[in-house]
């Protein structure tokens, strides 16, 4: 591999899942645009996350990184995105409290457009067409004109990341995410599940504990920790010319940063040692993510490691363990024995979606049990403590709407009930009752883990 690096070194190398475009002058036009708008994050910004990532390697925080699996035109609405941002806050609050250790909060959201697909193109009653690469490619209707891939999708994308990021700040630090709100962060169609019971008891603890620090002087105007939140962004940086466009020298480090989000990941399908994805990501100082599934070997993810963190920064890597609850107990800790073995700091996160698809039986409906993503979760932090290492975080797709996507839950969603509020434009995703049923089931994991075992915990299975 040479070493000389520039945002568009990636160009020489070779290069899967990305789209043909038919009209190259329009689509060079585009990235020369997107070039000359302003960055969506700061380089602060992501250093700041790369430090709490730190955290997180060393044992003293948890991650939290959850979203739609494709964000898409049709359904950008400041709804969406606060009901997606409140039911992560409300996870926080449950891991926070239950695990007693600061959470790193990271959203799938505000560039998270572009879809690797398993299949070049898709037939439909006999007819074939180009696969939708998600809605910053092409569309997902099934006729040809749709599935051109148009470069003014970029800039849409672009935009739409754009109005999102401002939201979310404004969720952030206008005061929405105040401790004194943890009440209001409910969603009404939970109102009557046992989750959001047991969401409303803590939330009383909270609130009793913030009456508490009132009368003793602290208050969300004196400790602005109560009264904002940090919320990063994320997605998978697949389609570099859109990477490249928005990536720019930090005038302060002089270091280059992707600036579309604070961090972003390579898919399981893009992470070949000599492939354009990784060479685009080595030079990148924005702390990225990895996908890391069962075809990785661990000889050849330490030889990653040389080559995306070659000074073995902690924060800069976070390996998100995707294997199927049937595989992570054989391929998981090999891995983590090797990472060890080689002095590696890394976030190692759990991913318990990609490895858990099925097509369900009769509806042909792709989705996730419930009961899968659960063992996954509960086999990754069993791994991690017979390893010795720290169960960093998890990674969902998950939405704060009532969809019903994955199966099972405390709702105990069936294959009958998955066509009834079926939206994912990619991978089904947990919906809001599920993420925060999930939250409650890791937080007890968090306390096994960290010797504040309880019967929760027990139960829980953990
Ligand atoms: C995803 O995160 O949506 C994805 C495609 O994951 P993976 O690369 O792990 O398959
Ligand atoms: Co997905």
């Amino acid at each position: 591999m040479s070493n000389k690096w520039s945002p568009e070194s990636w160009r020489s190398k070779d290069i899967i899942q990305v789209p043909q475009y038919r009209d190259q002058d329009a689509l060079n036009s585009v990235e020369a645009r997107l070039k000359s708008y302003p960055p969506l994050v700061f380089a602060g910004e992501a250093r700041e996350l790369r430090h709490q990532l730190a955290e997180v390697a060393e044992g003293r925080a948890f991650l939290l990184q959850g979203g739609d699996c494709a964000e898409s035109f049709a359904e950008f609405h400041p709804d969406n995105i606060r009901d997606t941002f409140r039911v992560l806050l409300q996870m926080s609050v449950v891991l926070t409290y239950g695990g007693s250790l600061p959470v790193v909060k990271v959203g799938r959201i505000a560039g998270q457009f572009a879809k690797p697909r398993s299949a070049d193109t898709e037939t439909q009653e006999g007819v074939e067409l180009p696969s939708y690469r998600g809605d910053i490619i092409n569309a997902i209707d099934f006729n040809a004109e749709a599935r051109e891939p148009d470069p003014e999708r970029l800039i849409q994308a672009y935009g739409q990341s754009a109005a999102t990021l401002n939201l979310l700040r404004a969720f952030a630090q206008g005061g929405f995410a105040d401790l004194t709100n943890v009440h209001k962060w409910t969603l009404g169609f939970l109102a009557n599940s046992p989750q959001n019971d047991r969401y409303q008891e803590l939330a009383d603890r909270i609130t009793d504990a913030m009456n508490f620090m009132m009368a003793c002087g602290i208050t969300s105007e004196t400790a602005p920790q109560l009264h904002q939140t940090d919320f990063y962004t994320s997605h998978e940086a697949l389609l570099l010319g859109y990477e490249q466009a928005m990536t720019r020298i930090d005038s302060t480090s002089g270091d280059w940063y992707d600036t579309s989000a604070h961090m972003v990941w390579i898919g399981d399908r893009t992470r070949q040692p000599d492939g354009a994805h990784v060479e685009f990501f080595r030079g990148i100082k924005n702390p990225i993510g990895m996908k890391c599934g069962p075809s990785l070997d661990p000889d050849e993810l330490i030889h990653l490691c040389d080559i995306l963190n070659p000074e073995n920064i902690p924060g800069r890597m976070t390996l998100i363990a995707r294997f199927g609850s049937d595989k992570v107990a054989e391929g998981l800790p090999r891995l983590i024995r090797k990472v060890k073995a080689e002095g590696r700091k890394v976030v190692w996160s759990c991913d318990p979606m990609h490895g858990n698809t099925i097509k369900a039986g009769n509806t042909g409906y792709k989705t996730r049990p419930f009961d899968r993503i659960l063992s996954e979760v509960q086999q990754f932090f069993a791994i991690h403590q017979a390893e010795g290492t720290h169960a960093g975080g998890v990674h969902f797709e998950m939405t704060g709407q009532d969809v019903t996507e994955c199966l099972g839950g405390a709702q105990a969603i069936s294959e009958e009930d998955l066509s009834s509020r079926y939206h994912t434009h990619c991978d089904p995703r947990l919906n809001a009752s599920q993420a925060l049923e999930l939250a409650f089931l890791l937080a007890d994991g968090i306390k096994k883990e960290r010797g504040l075992f309880s019967e929760g915990a027990a139960a829980a299975g953990f």
